[in-house]
């Protein structure tokens, strides 16, 4: 019999690619077998009230050179989340714990999980310190 693979979604900004960033998606990827991203739009970000460095292209193409990440779409406002994990058959929820208990309305649908934070980066840091 084949066993059904384990779909993981996440979503983020992803400006100014770094170690926390690969290390969230790192873990998110353990624990399936196949990562989607859902990266914020341009147009989200300004809702977000997010100034990013790097446009959606940009951000989109460094994480396609992530090994982890297997799909990226488009995270265009805070009421997709559940069609997304409908139409992707998504079985696992996964953001860092600054989110904690944000996504819990996703349990209706699929596992949700808060990873913790790596210590000591961000990108709000990392643009303050350029
Ligand atoms: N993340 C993490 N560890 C960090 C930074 C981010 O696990 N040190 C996770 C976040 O919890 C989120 C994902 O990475 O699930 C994308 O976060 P994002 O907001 O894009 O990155 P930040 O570095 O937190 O950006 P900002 O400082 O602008 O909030």
């Amino acid at each position: 019999m084949e066993t059904k693979k384990k779909t993981v979604l996440t979503y983020g900004t992803f400006d100014l690619l770094h170690f926390g960033h690969l290390e969230i998606l790192r873990r998110a990827k353990e624990m399936g077998d196949f990562l989607i991203v859902g990266l914020s739009t341009d147009r989200f970000n300004e809702i977000k009230g997010k100034q990013c460095v790097h446009d959606y292209q940009t951000r989109k193409n460094m994480l396609e050179a992530v090994k982890y990440a297997d799909l990226i779409i488009p995270e265009e406002d805070w009421e997709q989340k559940t069609k997304d994990v409908q139409d992707h058959h998504v079985d696992l929820f996964i953001m860092g714990d600054d989110w904690a208990g944000k996504f819990d309305y996703l349990k209706d649908y699929c596992e949700v999980k808060y990873l913790p934070r790596t210590k000591g980066i961000s990108t709000t840091k990392l643009k303050a310190l350029l």
